[in-house]
């Protein structure tokens, strides 16, 4: 069978099937370490770089089980390309290699449904590349979105197959780890972007988010109530939509909350971050949580969507949740890491105060969020 391609989609679908597939990746090794594709389930992947093809051809080949069928990873396209033709000629009847690299994987996102009903539908948009979940409510005609990562034609997309004009992108709060896409969204569809404190003195081009406001569609609810919940950084908001959602950003995690040391000054955030906490605390049990981001998909449910109660999150994260402020703060010290070095050029993106031509973008917006503040997350960030 001759040489094909497939797109990131395939992939994701691929591993949601459990499909009999073996990933080759074909970077070298330190590219490879630093980021790969995941798959909620177990799957097989090797990494036999593209120079082992060239120059051991033989041996690199006989490294690849016989019989399987294999999909092909590398950073453009082009070495996975010619990996596959080798394949081929070597008798491998299943190949295929993934269509513009695996930054088309960084950038894939995924919609799932959360609610949905006559009035209102909700929806996860989960990026499995970044480990981060962004939103989109719509209401009859109009669509607000959260946190919209810079992938911005799947939203608009999206939005045009769903019937709707998107009104409003609100973001928790300024990304430190991915660039986000609603200052884009508003240039491209009119849409108002909507940001916290974090946003003030940048050249963001926000309208700035009120404590207690309530954000409303043009026939009416779902209501999208703003809370100020600082710490993860000041600005931090969440989201209560129709009394019955929370859009969290990375303040509440499923298994965690948002690390408050991103942004150098640890004691007063983590001081900000204690006291949301013992406010957010008082919500009802029974809110769904949907959080900005996650550690891996042992936290998603059965449907693979990343949605707990409350109730569970406070359950799961208890030692946090019942901490005093001192043994917080230490907590939250005991815990610290070194962020990755491009979160200060991704802060300047966000904030409008620096600009990036596309490929540096893509550069900055590659690999796996470094938000959370456990253990878990620092020995994983170290190991
Ligand atoms: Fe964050």
């Amino acid at each position: 069978m001759a040489l094909t391609s497939y797109e990131a989609k395939d992939l994701f679908q691929w591993f949601t099937d459990k499909a009999d597939i073996l990933v080759l990746d074909v970077r070298n090794d330190k590219d490879f370490k630093r980021f790969q594709v995941e798959s909620p389930y177990p799957f097989e992947m090797i990494n036999v770089s593209y120079y082992d093809f060239m120059e051991m051809e033989e041996e690199s080949v006989n490294k690849v089980p016989k019989g399987r069928a294999i999909r092909i990873v590398c950073a453009k396209e082009g070495s996975a390309k010619y990996v596959g033709e080798i394949m081929v000629k070597h008798g491998f009847s299943d190949v295929r290699y993934l269509t513009g690299g695996i930054k088309t994987w960084g950038n894939l996102l995924v919609p799932k449904v959360v609610h949905q009903d006559a009035d209102y539908s909700l929806y996860q948009f989960i990026r499995p590349g970044k480990a981060s979940c962004s939103y989109g409510l719509c209401k009859d005609k109009e669509m607000m979105l959260f946190d919209p990562s810079r992938n911005v034609d799947f939203y608009i997309d999206f939005a045009k197959k769903k019937g709707c004009k998107i009104i409003k992108t609100f973001e928790t709060h300024l990304q430190a780890d991915y660039i986000a896409g609603s200052r884009q969204l508003s240039e491209l569809t009119g849409s108002v972007f909507m940001g916290g404190a974090d946003f003030e003195g940048t050249k963001a081009g926000h309208t700035p988010l009120v404590d207690g406001e309530i954000h409303s569609f043009s026939n009416g609810g779902p209501d999208v109530k703003v809370l100020f919940t600082p710490g993860h950084t000041p600005g931090s908001s969440t989201f209560i939509i129709a009394d019955t959602f929370m859009i969290s950003g990375d303040t509440v995690l499923i298994q965690s909350i948002g690390r408050p040391d991103l942004g150098g000054q640890v004691d007063a955030w983590a001081i900000l971050l204690y006291n949301t906490i013992q406010k957010v605390a008082k919500l009802d049990d029974s809110l769904l949580v949907l959080p900005g981001h996650y550690m891996n998909w042992s936290e998603a449910d059965e449907n693979l969507l990343f949605c707990l109660p409350f109730g569970e999150v406070k359950e799961r994260n208890k030692d946090v949740f019942s901490m005093d402020e001192t043994n917080f703060i230490q907590y939250i010290k005991d815990n610290m890491r070194k962020q990755p070095a491009e979160y200060a050029l991704v802060r300047l993106a966000n904030g409008n105060m620096e600009q990036y031509d596309a490929e540096k973008q893509e550069e900055l917006d590659l690999g796996k969020n470094e938000c959370a503040a456990t253990a878990y997350a620092k020995a994983q960030a170290e190991g």
